[in-house]
Parts: structure tokens; C-alpha cells; sequence
């Protein structure tokens, strides 16, 4: 499994193959203007090492962090990204398809999880996301999306195209891995499609958003 042999994404990480950086410098902007004078509880839906939250966590310390992920290997690396919020944080090995987030929360933050959920198990997360928010809550999403009207076979086509063309830095067989993990994995909404889920849920509409490519952010208020 890709995630239990992490090395690969680390490399995607380290050469910013799918916009990490760009993306959480929003997510930091975001959280700044929002909870600047204020404490905040955080929920991070598939946070693997979270390697790039930790970051900005460490200059905007939430008041509790809690971390769900499948990958016992990416929590005990999520633990150690994590130290500065010591007994802060809780880390959770949990399968979001089966059990949904649970509350109470200010920020619900996911990036580049939620597209390997079946619609079905989209649907029950957008609305435990909705119901573990605090008035005056954000769900922060970073995710990978298809383009409207793209059929997954398509996009599944391009991605490999622009991944065998512009991720160099992976060994051969890392490449193989990932196109496999993909194909079987991944299944990306279009923008509307996001949208459309987060309505349905109750979420009130999409304050900001930031697209590269196919990889984006949202930030839909609670209400
Ligand atoms: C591409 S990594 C993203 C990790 C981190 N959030 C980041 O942006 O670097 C996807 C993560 O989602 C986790 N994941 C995938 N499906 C999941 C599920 N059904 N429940 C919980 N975690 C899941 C994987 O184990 C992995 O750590």
C-alpha cells in the first residue's frame, strides 16, 4: 500500500508534485484571518504525517487537535510532526468510510483524503462534518478534482500523462505504484460536484477557493 510504504508521497511532498505548499499557505491564511484572536478545536480527516498542517499549526496552535487516518504507519509519523502540541493532540486509527467524524469542532480540515471515498460514504462525511461544526465553524478541504463534465476514466488518463511526464524525481517503480494506487483509489469530484455535496449537507457556501491544476481548496462556512 502506497501509504504504508510512504517514501513515495515524502518525495510528492518534498518536490510539491500536487501544490502542498501553495495550498496550505491559503489554508494558513485562512486560519489566521479567522482564529486570530481566538482557540480552536481541529479535526484532520485523513491527516497522514501531516507533514504540512504541522507546520502551520506550530505558529497558530489549535486548542486540541485530532488526526483520523487508516494508516497506523502515517499516525506514528503525524505524532512526531506534531510534538509541539504535545498533549494536545489525539490521534485516531479510523476508517472514514465506516465511521464518520465526530465533533465538537471549530476547523474540519481534510487534504487530499476525502477523494478516496465512495460517493455514498462522501455524502454521510459532509454531513458529519456539517453536524461536529461549532457555530461560525470552517470546513477547510484540499483534494484532487476533476474538470466539469470529465468522465474519471479521463482524468484518470491525464493525471497519469502529468505524472509521467512531470514527477521526475520518483524512481520508476514509485511512478507504478502511485498510477496503480490511483486507478484503484482514487475518485475525484468535479468543483460543482464538491459544492453540490456541501450544499446537500447543510454547509453554507464556498467563501474561498484555489485551484492548481487539479488540485484545489475550499473553505465553505458551517452556516
Ligand atoms: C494522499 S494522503 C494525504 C495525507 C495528508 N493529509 C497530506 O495532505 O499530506 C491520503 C491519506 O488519507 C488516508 N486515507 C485514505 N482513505 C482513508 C479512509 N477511508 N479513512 C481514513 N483515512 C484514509 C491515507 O491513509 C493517507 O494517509
Amino acid at each position: 500500500m502506497l501509504f504504508q510504504a510512504w517514501t513515495p508521497y515524502d518525495v510528492v511532498l518534498d518536490q510539491n508534485y500536487m501544490f502542498h505548499r501553495e495550498l496550505h499557505v491559503r489554508a494558513a491564511r485562512i486560519l489566521q484571518g479567522r482564529f486570530a484572536t481566538g482557540t480552536f478545536d481541529l479535526l484532520d480527516l485523513g491527516c497522514g504525517s501531516a507533514r504540512h498542517l504541522a507546520g502551520i499549526l506550530r505558529d497558530h496552535p489549535p486548542a486540541t487537535y485530532r488526526g483520523y487516518d487508516l494508516s497506523a504507519q502515517a499516525l506514528e509519523l503525524a505524532r512526531v510532526n506534531l510534538a509541539s502540541l504535545a498533549d494536545r493532540v489525539r490521534l485516531v486509527n479510523a476508517d472514514l468510510a465506516l465511521g464518520p467524524a465526530s465533533g465538537p469542532a471549530d476547523v474540519v480540515f481534510s487534504a487530499f483524503a476525502i477523494h478516496h471515498l465512495n460517493v455514498s460514504a462522501k455524502v454521510a462525511l459532509f454531513r458529519s462534518i456539517r453536524s461536529c461544526l461549532r457555530p461560525g465553524g470552517i470546513f477547510l478541504l484540499i483534494d484532487v478534482v476533476r474538470d466539469e463534465g470529465e468522465e474519471r476514466a479521463r482524468f484518470l488518463d491525464r493525471f497519469e500523462d502529468e505524472i509521467r511526464s512531470q514527477w521526475w524525481a520518483l524512481a520508476e517503480r514509485d511512478v507504478v505504484e502511485i498510477l496503480d494506487h490511483i486507478r484503484t483509489c482514487d475518485f475525484p469530484e468535479t468543483d460543482s460536484g464538491i459544492r453540490d455535496l456541501a450544499r446537500d449537507a447543510g454547509l453554507g457556501g464556498c467563501r474561498e477557493t484555489e485551484r492548481h491544476g487539479c488540485h484545489q481548496l475550499w473553505c465553505f462556512d458551517r452556516d
